[in-house]
């Protein structure tokens, strides 16, 4: 594996690789890195010639301050794991090689952002969209792969991709769960024991309204599946909405939309976990 820390270096590397026909395949992480992100790598190997993964930390993207201090970093564990799960670059970019300046740029999502995420991190989206439109020019990815846990990340992606007329294709990548249920988050290693043991309460409520979603109303489902995740002492339920799959507005009716899923971010302590799951 290779590893570059300036965006001159790599973006060279990778001409010379596309000029020889190689496919670029890039999975842009924050690292700490966990199973769920490995398998995007899986992916990306299985459909690409050559495998890049990034690890930054993007501070723009967090609204909470104490959230970017807490945030793990790991970057040798993280480049061991990559090695030995065959990843071809790594790129490793400092602070002032992502933004040699600030940047000040302000996209418009529309309603997609004013929803979910976008209301309880303001500014979240916008940060995501600066870091990883800088990371597709620098990579000039065929195809990026992106996991379908940040789910409303994955339609401001596609948004911002439309916008900004990117020619990368966006695969997204089935949520990886622990064997108790706990969808796998970088987040995950900041819990405490007790913590931990009650986590996997909103993954199976997730899993239990699924089939409560055949027999009972949008309206039901949804404040069954707070009131459950909230009777332990542990969690705190933020906002759990039942939504278009491609709009990302509410639903009132299961017929509403082709797809509709439910969206959970629960506070455990100081710490976000969140979670989807398909119900209709
Ligand atoms: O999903 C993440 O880890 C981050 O939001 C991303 C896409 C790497 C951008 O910093």
């Amino acid at each position: 594996m290779k590893t570059y820390a300036t965006s001159k270096d790599i973006n060279s590397h990778i001409g010379t690789l596309r000029n020889e026909g190689k496919t670029i395949g890039f999975v842009p992480t924050m690292g700490a890195l966990h199973k769920g992100h490995l398998s995007l790598v899986e992916l990306c190997k299985k459909d690409c010639d050559i495998t890049v993964v990034s690890i930054f930390v993007n501070p723009t993207q967090f609204n909470d301050k104490g959230d970017l201090q807490r945030y793990p970093h790991m970057p040798e564990t993280d480049s061991k794991l990559l090695e030995e799960a065959g990843c071809g670059i790594l790129f490793l970019p400092g602070e002032q090689e992502i933004y040699p300046k600030p940047d000040t740029r302000v996209f418009d999502f529309g309603q997609l952002d004013k929803v979910m995420e976008g209301v309880h991190r303001p500014g979240h989206f916008n940060g995501v969209a600066q870091v990883v439109s800088r990371l597709f020019n620098i990579i000039t990815p065929d195809k990026a792969f992106f996991g379908l846990k940040d789910f409303q990340q994955l339609a401001i992606i596609r948004e911002m991709v439309k916008q900004l007329q990117f020619r990368v294709e966006i695969i997204a990548v089935p949520i990886v769960r622990d064997t108790d249920g706990l969808a796998l988050s970088s987040r995950n290693m900041l819990l405490n024991e007790a913590q931990r043991k009650m986590a996997p309460l909103i993954a199976k409520t997730l899993f239990e309204a699924q089939k409560k979603a055949a027999k009972l109303s949008v309206s039901v489902v949804k404040q069954w599946v707070i009131d459950t995740v909230n009777r332990s002492s542990e969690l705190s339920v933020e906002y759990f909405d039942i939504v278009d799959s491609l709009s990302l507005q509410p639903v009132q009716s299961w017929d509403d939309a082709g797809q509709i899923f439910g969206c959970i971010a629960v506070r455990v302590g100081n710490i976000r976990l969140i979670d989807n799951v398909r119900l209709s």
